[in-house]
């Protein structure tokens, strides 16, 4: 697989409305737009940087991954996402190399990037997702 750079790096917050000011007032890093995505029970809140993005990342509820995360460690750095070329590809080669992936096809996450999250327990610690451009 190709890695063509850190797309974002992903950051728990209790609430957009009280954590986004620092990004968009104090930093001044240009909003890129806030989505819901369904089916991982998140709000996405994204700032371009131009090389890299912040995306903040707030719970629909207790019960979600970052419901979970908020809940175990607090608000903080989540994951860290690389853009690959071809997701798809990059799972098969990920699974051939017995490396713990969460789900075996990708999903659509923030701004309809197909998305792959490797666990933790495979990169050293760190949830890294590969998202591949749409
Ligand atoms: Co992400």
């Amino acid at each position: 697989m190709k890695i063509l750079g850190i797309e974002h790096i992903g950051i728990a917050v209790n609430s957009i409305d009280k954590d986004a000011p620092f990004w968009k007032h104090i930093l001044k890093i240009s909003h890129g737009g806030t989505e819901m995505v369904e089916d991982q029970g998140v709000t996405t809140d994204i700032y371009d940087t131009g090389k890299g993005k912040i995306e903040l990342l707030e719970s629909m509820g207790g019960d979600t991954p970052i419901g979970k995360f908020l809940e175990n460690r607090g608000p903080g750095i989540h994951h860290v996402c690389f853009e690959v070329e071809d997701v798809t590809k990059a799972i098969k080669e990920l699974k051939e190399l017995n490396i713990q992936i969460i789900s075996d096809e990708p999903t659509i996450g923030a701004e309809g990037y197909k998305v792959v999250f490797i666990h933790p327990k495979s990169t050293g610690g760190v949830l890294v997702e590969l998202a591949e451009n749409p």
